[in-house]
């Protein structure tokens, strides 16, 4: 007798229109159903509608969001998606003797406040489902360097949300994961290098699918293990 299949996690991606979000989306879609959330609904039906042509037997659910209005979350919590990966973000360097109040609620609002939110409204379906909530975190949030206070700071929040979080959630069989990678070649990191007066080659920082593909072991990690705090560095040159 087959016994059969296991059913296809559903699995909800933030920011899946940018960079890592949309790699992470190429990546799962073999074997999860997923969620892309997102703010444009053009970028995500065209994001939709490529994942579906490589992927024909992948659902997806589309969520437009903007994650600077908490107030509209609520009816994400009728998706019951098994696992979360938190990885929209934003990025805007300044010294603390410059950078005004507006920049650090708006890194802190879609940095920190969105993720606990959402995970607020999600958590009754990440649990009955003994899922994994992922949060793709930076190197700045173990880390604070000159210039990168708001979004370092608002790193570090992210990390103490993952690590409190996790602890609250041990019991039901929900693991936390916080993923550190370094500079990635995506559109966030073109802006940093104009910011920094930098030139930006895409070749000489990490690839978002290999971040991608981290994210993807994290939640298919064998259950006798939590991968808590993944740092993924630069490899050598
Ligand atoms: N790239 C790096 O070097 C690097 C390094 C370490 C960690 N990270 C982290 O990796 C994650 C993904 O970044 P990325 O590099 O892939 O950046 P990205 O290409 O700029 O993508 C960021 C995503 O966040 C979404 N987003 C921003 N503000 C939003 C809002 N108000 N409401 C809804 N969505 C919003 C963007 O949506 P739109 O498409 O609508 O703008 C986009 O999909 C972030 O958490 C970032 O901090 C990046």
């Amino acid at each position: 007798m087959t016994s059969a299949p296991a059913p296809r996690p559903l699995t909800l991606i933030t920011g899946a229109t940018g960079g890592i979000g949309r790699a992470t989306a190429f990546a799962l879609a073999p074997d999860h159903d997923l969620i892309l959330q997102g703010r444009s609904r053009a970028a995500l039906e065209d994001l939709q509608r490529e994942v579906q042509l490589q992927h024909p037997h992948t659902r997806t659910e589309l969520l437009e969001l903007d994650l600077l209005r908490p107030d509209t979350f609520a009816a994400a919590a009728d998706l019951r998606p098994t696992h979360l990966v938190h990885n929209a973000g934003v990025a805007e360097l300044g010294a603390v003797a410059k950078q005004t109040h507006d920049r650090w609620t708006w890194t802190l609002a879609v940095n920190v406040v969105a993720p606990a939110e959402l995970t607020r409204l999600l958590l009754p379906s990440v649990q009955a489902a003994r899922g994994t909530i992922v949060f793709i975190n930076s190197g700045a949030g173990l880390r604070a360097n000159a210039g990168w206070a708001s979004y370092a700071a608002s790193k570090h929040a992210l990390k103490a949300l993952a690590d409190a979080l996790r602890q609250e959630v041990a019991d039901s069989g929900v693991r936390v994961a916080s993923l550190y990678p370094g500079r990635t070649a995506t559109p966030m990191q073109q802006a940093i290098r104009e910011q920094e007066e930098a030139a930006y080659d895409p070749a000489a920082f990490i690839q978002p699918a290999t971040v991608a593909d981290v994210v993807r072991y994290v939640l298919a990690a064998p259950r006798d293990v939590s991968l808590d705090d993944v740092a993924v560095r630069p490899g050598p040159r």
